[in-house]
């Protein structure tokens, strides 16, 4: 895993401790489930993923190849709205921001914590779908924060059983050695290298 290359030297303990002091500075956020910012440009996925059903990622590019979804450039709004409905006083906001090279400053409307590691593309690629964490985009007027995006909310499901996870940690712990290079046995599961991390392990998330 990178998060074991990036510390190699530091000894698990002594990375739990310090992260646990880091994390004790900062101070616990309420959820902000249920959020829904005022967008610059009046944008419905209702409209466009529900009643036209464009697919998710013709916009969120990104989700199965990398960490972030990505939110699309204006461009892309051009792509249909240079013929559709070109003179709706939204759509020309779009094409000033085009025209004039200003990005569209949408409102970020998930946000976790800096000390916490999340990637699309480990949950997208594996089939979690965008609804079971966003809940039911295609008919939200105003996309609003749909999951509490706690830690006992991500650690809810990745504590069942996920059958690719369980099958790395297997082998991971077949292929450990069983001793360090100072001749003394590793204790159970602590083998540096070859352990794959549990989905529960703090490192997963904290790194
Ligand atoms: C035509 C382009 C388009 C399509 C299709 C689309 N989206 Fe979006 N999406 C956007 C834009 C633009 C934003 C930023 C503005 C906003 O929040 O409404 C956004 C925002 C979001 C956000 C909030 C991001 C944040 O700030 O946290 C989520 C979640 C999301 N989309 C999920 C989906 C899902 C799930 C689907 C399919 C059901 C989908 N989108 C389809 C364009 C699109
Ligand atoms: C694949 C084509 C397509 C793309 C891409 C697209 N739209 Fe649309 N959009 C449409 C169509 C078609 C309508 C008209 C829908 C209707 O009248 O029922 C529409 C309607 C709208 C409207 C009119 C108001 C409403 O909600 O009905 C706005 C505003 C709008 N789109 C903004 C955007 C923005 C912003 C983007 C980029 C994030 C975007 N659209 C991307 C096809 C598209
Ligand atoms: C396992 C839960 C989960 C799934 C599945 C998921 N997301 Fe997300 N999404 C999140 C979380 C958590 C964030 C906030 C990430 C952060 O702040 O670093 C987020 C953020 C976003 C954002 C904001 C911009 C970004 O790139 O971070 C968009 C857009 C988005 N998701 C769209 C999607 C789409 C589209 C899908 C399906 C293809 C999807 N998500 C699947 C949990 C999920
Ligand atoms: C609905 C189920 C679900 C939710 C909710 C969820 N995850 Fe996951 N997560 C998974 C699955 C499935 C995998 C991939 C397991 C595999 O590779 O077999 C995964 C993998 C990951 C990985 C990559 C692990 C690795 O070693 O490759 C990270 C990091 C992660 N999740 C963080 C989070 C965070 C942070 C949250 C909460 C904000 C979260 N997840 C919420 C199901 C979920
Ligand atoms: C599957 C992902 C995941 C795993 C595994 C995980 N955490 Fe977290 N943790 C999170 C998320 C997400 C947050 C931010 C929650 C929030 O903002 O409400 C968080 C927040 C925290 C906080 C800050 C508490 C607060 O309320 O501000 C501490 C401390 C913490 N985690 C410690 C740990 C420890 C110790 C472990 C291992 C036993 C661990 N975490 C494992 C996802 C995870």
């Amino acid at each position: 895993m990178q998060q074991a290359d990036r510390f190699p030297r530091i000894p698990p303990a002594a990375r739990a401790a310090a992260l646990l002091s880091t994390l004790a500075l900062s101070a616990c956020e309420p959820t902000n489930q249920g959020y829904a910012p005022d967008q610059p440009v009046v944008y419905s996925h209702a409209v466009h993923a529900g009643s036209m059903k464009i697919p998710c990622q013709y916009c969120h590019v990104a989700a199965e190849q990398s960490r972030f979804a990505g939110i699309p450039p204006a461009q892309v709004c051009l792509n249909c709205h240079a013929q559709v409905q070109k003179d709706h006083p939204e759509v020309l906001k779009v094409k000033r921001a085009v025209e004039t090279g200003t990005p569209i400053r949408w409102v970020r409307v998930h946000r976790l914590p800096d000390f916490v590691t999340f990637d699309h593309s480990a949950h997208v690629a594996r089939g979690v779908a965008c609804q079971t964490c966003h809940g039911p985009v295609e008919t939200m007027g105003r996309v609003e924060q749909f999951a509490p995006l706690t830690m006992g909310w991500c650690l809810d499901c990745h504590r069942r059983s996920w059958p690719a996870a369980r099958e790395r940690e297997a082998v991971a712990l077949l292929n450990a050695p069983s001793k360090g290079p100072d001749g003394q046995p590793y204790p159970p599961g602590e083998a540096p290298e070859t352990r794959a991390n549990r989905l529960t392990d703090c490192a997963v998330c904290h790194h």
